[in-house]
Parts: C-alpha cells; structure tokens; sequence
C-alpha cells in the first residue's frame, strides 16, 4: 500500500475505510477515509494517525518512506478515536517520539491510554514548532467538534490540516477534490456539516474570521476525512460560511412515517399543494431512511413538515427519534410544520408541532390532522394545507435573501 505525496515531502499515509456504514449511529451510505500525515523533514513528523483497526494499514504505508522508529514529532489535533485510536501503537515503536496536542488534548489522550511515559507537550494557538525546514503552528478549534480539536498549519507549503472541519464521510482512493464528482462531494459536505457541525454554526463564522485575520495563506486544506482541497480550497470555505448564515434553498422536506398508508396517503395532497405553489418538494419516509439521510435533507431546504400517525397518543416512535437527534443538533432558519392521523384519541401532530416549537424553529400552527383514513374532502384539505405551507416557506425564506 503506497503513501501519497501531498506536498513535497508531506505524505497521506491513512485508510480507507470502504465498509463503514454506522459511524458510532451517524449511517454512512459512502464510507469515509481516516487522513494522516507523515512529514519527512530533518525530524520526522505523524499529523494524526487512523482508527486502531486500520493501524497497520498506517505502518504498511508509513513504512515505504520510513522506519516509523524514526518518528520523532507527533501532533494529535483531536483526541477521538477515529483519529487518536492508534497512538499507542506508534509509541510502542517512535520511542523518541514527544507528542503535541492542545490541554483538553492531553486530557483525552490520558483517558483513553495509559500515557505513563509519554512525552505529551501541550500546545495552544500561536505556538509553533520546527522540524527543519518546516514549520508547524497550532490553531485550536476547540468544539469544531469536540473542545480538544486544534488544526496544524505547514507555512512553508501554505497548507492547512483542518481536522475534522472541512470534511466529508466519503471513501476516495482518489483523494484529491478535483478527482471527483462536484455534486456528490457538495452532497457529502452537507451530510457532514448537517450531521456534525450543524450545532456550531457561531463557532465556524468566527474561526474562519480568525483564520482570515491570522493572513494565513492556505492553497491547500487536508481534512481528517474524504477528499483533499487542492484544487478549489475556497469552495469549502464558503459552502460553510453559507451553511452557518443559514443559507437552504427554497423547497420543502416531507419527512413522514406511516402505520397503515394514511399519513402517508395525507402526504400526497399535501405534495400536490406544494409542487402547485412552484416550489421543490421531497419526500422521504423514515422507515426506509437513514436518520442521518434525512437530518441532511432537512438541512437542505427551508422547510420541514413532519407527518406522524398517533401511536399509544404520541409521535410514531421513529419520527421522536428523529426529532430527538434534531433537536440536539439546535437547527435554526427554518420553517416547520405538522400532519397525521389518528384512530381514536390523537396526539401526535400537537406533540410535533411542540417538539418543533422547542427548538425554536418557526412553526406554521394549526398542524394537519384527521381520523382513520383520507377521503377526497381529506386530499382537498390537504391540498390547501400544502399550498398554504409553501407560501409560509417563501414568505419566510425572503428573510435569508
Ligand atoms: Fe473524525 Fe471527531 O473525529
């Protein structure tokens, strides 16, 4: 397994990991990659390693450019197991090895390993180390995502290894951006920030400023995971600048689950409506969904309606799943609405509608609901509920123009 040349002397030496498609509950229909670094200078240097899994994968490639014993300089930008998991390996060979990594880095490491031994120097932003003709400055990011994730930044080859940030769960042997397709690498971006950094959008506007105000130069942004920004770093940076000001487009999500086909019989009215209104709809039923498929469909449109029949006078259990995970995610910007049938008592929709009001996401009020099974009077009222609901959308995805 060969080490690919990045910049001149800067090696990826990582794995693919082709078969992932539960990552820790976030689904992973496209696998993913684990990046890492080695740089040949007068010392050598690891940015990062891979998940303990695909460790010796890492020392297979490692070992074409070098003796790993040789390692002198590690940098861990982020203590989670994906990218920290096989630490312990290399310092069982690089006995010379200090390790840098920011406070909360060392604290994660010391939990994770036993560190006895272990020459950890924690580092901050601004501090900088040089291995020869190379120079390494730390820039923490602390909860982009987790408060222990920093970035390295190599002047000298004005390359910026992001981490985590900038990424994508995609599994590429190509691994640079301009090998691949456009549209699935924008699909990937959104599925990775929807799922990961959606909670952080803040955090992301001002540390892109701080990168900016620091005058780094960066023609080159390697992530942790996915394609490498050679040809087009910009195209990131500002799919993100826009993901955090809240940008979507102008359409509508039916995210919906169904008992026995009246919701989902609901939903088709209701789809009429929207699509008469000239606005985009799409339509996904959670039971046949990834959660995670559908949380980057939300993010992509400014609307949501969620349909959900009563169950034991509560949300359908998958749709509270969902909403539970979006929740957590504190989504903002868009414009939500419910629907849904009962048999007897009801409940569901007003449960929903309470769900969506909590995150505090706009909430178009009455929902839409009715007993047992939809009649024609059922698809006409659905019609205008949908109707109703994409002239909500527009009004409001005004604001974001
Ligand atoms: Fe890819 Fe937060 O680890």
């Amino acid at each position: 397994m060969k080490a690919q040349e990045i910049k001149p002397g800067i090696h990826w030496v990582g794995a693919i990991d082709w078969n992932i498609r539960d990552f820790h509950g976030y689904i992973t229909p496209r696998g993913t990659t684990y990046n890492n670094f080695l740089v040949m200078d007068r010392k050598i240097s690891l940015v990062d390693t891979v998940k303990y899994e695909f460790a010796d994968v890492m020392f297979e490639r490692i070992k074409r450019l070098t003796n790993p014993e040789k390692i002198e300089v590690g940098i861990c930008n982020h203590a989670e197991m994906d990218h920290a998991g096989s630490w312990d390996k290399i310092m069982r060979v690089a006995k010379n090895m200090t390790l840098y990594t920011t406070e909360r880095g060392k604290e994660g490491l010391d939990k994770h390993f036993d560190t006895t031994g272990w020459d950890i120097q924690v580092v901050k932003t601004g501090d900088e180390i040089k291995t020869g003709e190379k120079t390494f400055q730390f820039i923490e990011t602390p909860m982009l995502h987790w408060p222990d994730s920093m970035m390295t930044y190599i002047p000298e080859d004005k390359l910026l290894i992001s981490q985590d940030a900038f990424g994508q769960h995609w599994a590429q042997a190509v691994l640079f951006d301009d090998r691949v397709s456009q549209d699935n690498l924008e699909d990937a971006i959104i599925d990775y920030y929807a799922n990961i950094l959606m909670p952080f959008g803040n955090l992301i506007k001002a540390k892109i400023a701080e990168i900016q105000k620091l005058g780094l130069e960066i023609d080159m942004i390697a992530p942790d995971h996915g394609v490498i920004w050679r040809k087009n770093p910009e195209k990131v940076l500002n799919m993100y600048l826009d993901m955090a000001n809240g940008k979507a487009e102008e359409g509508v999500v039916i995210v919906y689950d169904t008992m026995w086909h009246s919701t989902e019989m609901m939903s088709r009215g209701i789809q009429d409506g929207i699509v008469d209104e000239g606005m985009h709809v799409e339509v996904l039923k959670l039971r046949e969904t990834a959660r995670s498929t559908a949380i980057k469909e939300f993010w992509k449109y400014r609307g949501i309606l969620v349909g959900t029949p009563t169950l034991n006078n509560l949300m359908f259990p998958t749709i509270a799943e969902f909403l539970h995970s979006l929740k957590g995610l504190r989504p903002s910007g868009r414009i939500a609405g419910a629907f849904g049938s009962y048999g007897w008592g009801g409940g569901a929709v007003s449960e929903a509608l309470n769900v969506l009001k909590s995150m505090k996401l706009e909430v178009v009020e009455p929902g839409f609901e009715l007993k047992y099974r939809p009649n024609e009077e059922d698809y006409k009222a659905g019609y205008e509920f949908g109707k109703l609901f994409a002239q909500k959308v527009r009004e409001y995805h005004r604001k974001f123009e």
